[in-house]
C-alpha cells in the first residue's frame, strides 16, 4: 500500500549513523544557517520537535499562564495540548471549509483585547490568508505565530511561510515535508525573541545514547517504508500508534519534550534540505493532477489563494453528500486498492479536549474528509487509480 505521507531517505542519510557520538554542534550550526537562508529569515534555531519549538516561542514571546491564545479547532492535537499544558487559555476558532485553515470571519468575531497571540496554521501545506490575519492581530496587539510544521517551502506573496508572522516554527518529524526523525525549527527576524529562545533551549536536556539509537532505528525503519510490502506488514501497528498517540494526548503530557537537537539529526537534515525543492515539486505536480481530475460537483478540493504557492504535504478533499460511514467505506476501498487515504484529523479539538460544540465547519469536515498521498513516491498511475475509485464511488 502507498503510505499517506513519506519522505525519501537515501543511503547518504543512513550513512550519518557514524555521527551518533558527535556533540560538537557544528552540524547543527550549519543546518541552522542553511535553513535560515532557505526560508530567507534572520534566525533559525533548531530544537528537538515542532512542539518544543512552539513551547520555546510562546515563552520567548512573553506569554504567561492565563494569557489567551487563538488556536484553530481543526489541526494536530499536540498544539492545543501544549497550550493547555502551559496554562494558557485557548480561544478556539473555526476553520474555513474550503482551505482547512483558520476562518477569518470566525477569528474576527472571537478575537478580543484579551487575546495575546494567534497561532496561524498552514494546514496540509496550503498557506493561510496571512495579510488578513496580520491586520486583525495588529488591531488587537496580538502576536502572530505561524505553525509551518506541515508547510516547508510554500510561499505567500513571494515570501516563504514562516517569515510573515512575528515568528514561526517548523517540524522535522516523520511525515513532514522533510524529516530528521524528530526535530523542529524556530524562525524569527526578531533578535530579542531569538536570543530568549536560545537561552530557553540551552536548558533542555541532551539526548543520551539510547535516544540517539532510537533516532537511527527509526531512520532505518522509515527507510524501509518505501517498500510497500513492508508498509502493509506493519500497517496495523501504524494505525494503532496513531490512535494511541491521540488517546495519550487527551491527558496532560507534563512538558516531557524538552530535549536538544543533535548533530546526528542535523547532518541528516542537511541532506534532506538539499532535496526539499525536488520533493516539493513532485508534491505540487501530484496535487495539480488531483485538482485537474477532481474538480467535480460534490467534491471540495482545497481553495488556493491567488497570493499563495502551496506545497501540499497531503491532498485533503471532502464530499458534500456523504455520511461518516460512507466516507469510511471509501477509505477502506482505497486502502484495498493500495492507497492509504486516512482522515488525518478525526476530532473537533474543542470537543475532544473541552467537550465544546459550536464549530460547524470543523464538525462537518471531520466526518467528510479524506487525505490522498501526493509524496515523492506517488506515481501518476496511483493518482489515476485514486481518481477513478472516487469518481465511481460518488457516481460521477
Ligand atoms: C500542524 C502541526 N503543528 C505542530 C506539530 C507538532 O510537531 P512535532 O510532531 O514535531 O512536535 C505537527 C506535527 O505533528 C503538526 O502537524
Amino acid at each position: 500500500m502507498i503510505p499517506s505521507v513519506l519522505v525519501p531517505i537515501s543511503h547518504k542519510e543512513l550513512l550519518q549513523l557514524f555521527r551518533i557520538n558527535s556533540d560538537k554542534g557544528d552540524k547543527i550550526q550549519e543546518f541552522e544557517q542553511k535553513f535560515s537562508e532557505y526560508v530567507r529569515c534572520e534566525q533559525a534555531i533548531a530544537t528537538s520537535s515542532g512542539i518544543a519549538a512552539l513551547y520555546t516561542l510562546l515563552k520567548a514571546s512573553g506569554l504567561r499562564r492565563g494569557d489567551e491564545i487563538v488556536v484553530p479547532a481543526y489541526t494536530c492535537e499536540s498544539v492545543p495540548r501544549l497550550v493547555m499544558d502551559m496554562g494558557l487559555r485557548i480561544n478556539f476558532v473555526d476553520i474555513d471549509k474550503e482551505t482547512f485553515n483558520i476562518s477569518i470571519e470566525d477569528l474576527n468575531s472571537k478575537i478580543s483585547r484579551k487575546t495575546k497571540a494567534i497561532i496561524a496554521i498552514h494546514m496540509f501545506g496550503n498557506p493561510c490568508e496571512m495579510d488578513e490575519i496580520m491586520e486583525i492581530a495588529s488591531n488587537y496587539n496580538a502576536v502572530v505565530i505561524e505553525d509551518s510544521a506541515q508547510c516547508i517551502g510554500a510561499e505567500y506573496k513571494g515570501k516563504k511561510t514562516g517569515t510573515i508572522g512575528d515568528a514561526a516554527f517548523f517540524s522535522l518529524n516523520e511525515g513532514k515535508p522533510i524529516t530528521t526523525m524528530g526535530g523542529g525549527f524556530i524562525v524569527t527576524n526578531d533578535k530579542r525573541v531569538a536570543e530568549k529562545s536560545r537561552k530557553i533551549i540551552d536548558n533542555f536536556k541532551e539526548f543520551n545514547i539510547l535516544k540517539k539509537i532510537g533516532v537511527v532505528s527509526r531512520l532505518y525503519a522509515y527507510y524501509m517504508l518505501k517498500n510497500q510490502f513492508y508498509y502493509d506488514l506493519i500497517y496495523s501497528m501504524i494505525e494503532s500508534r496513531r490512535n494511541n498517540r491521540r488517546d495519550k494526548l487527551k491527558l496532560a503530557n507534563n512538558l516531557k519534550f524538552k530535549f536538544r537537537y543533535t548533530d546526528l539529526q542535523a547532518s541528516i537534515g542537511l541532506i534532506q534540505l538539499s532535496n526539499l525543492e525536488k520533493f516539493n515539486n513532485v508534491r505540487i505536480k501530484n496535487a495539480k493532477f488531483l485538482m485537474d481530475h477532481l474538480s467535480i460537483e460534490g467534491v471540495h478540493i482545497p481553495k488556493i489563494s491567488k497570493q499563495s504557492k502551496p506545497i501540499f504535504l497531503r491532498f485533503p478533499l471532502w464530499f458534500e453528500n456523504i455520511t461518516k460511514e460512507k466516507r469510511d467505506n471509501l477509505i477502506r476501498e482505497l486502502r484495498e486498492s493500495g492507497i492509504d487515504a486516512p482522515v488525518a484529523y478525526p476530532n473537533s479539538l474543542p470537543k475532544f479536549f473541552l467537550s465544546l460544540d459550536g464549530f460547524p465547519n470543523t464538525e462537518e469536515v471531520i466526518i467528510k474528509t479524506i487525505t490522498l498521498p501526493v509524496h515523492p513516491y506517488v506515481k501518476e498511475n496511483d493518482l489515476e487509480k485514486a481518481v477513478s475509485i472516487i469518481k465511481k464511488f460518488i457516481g460521477a
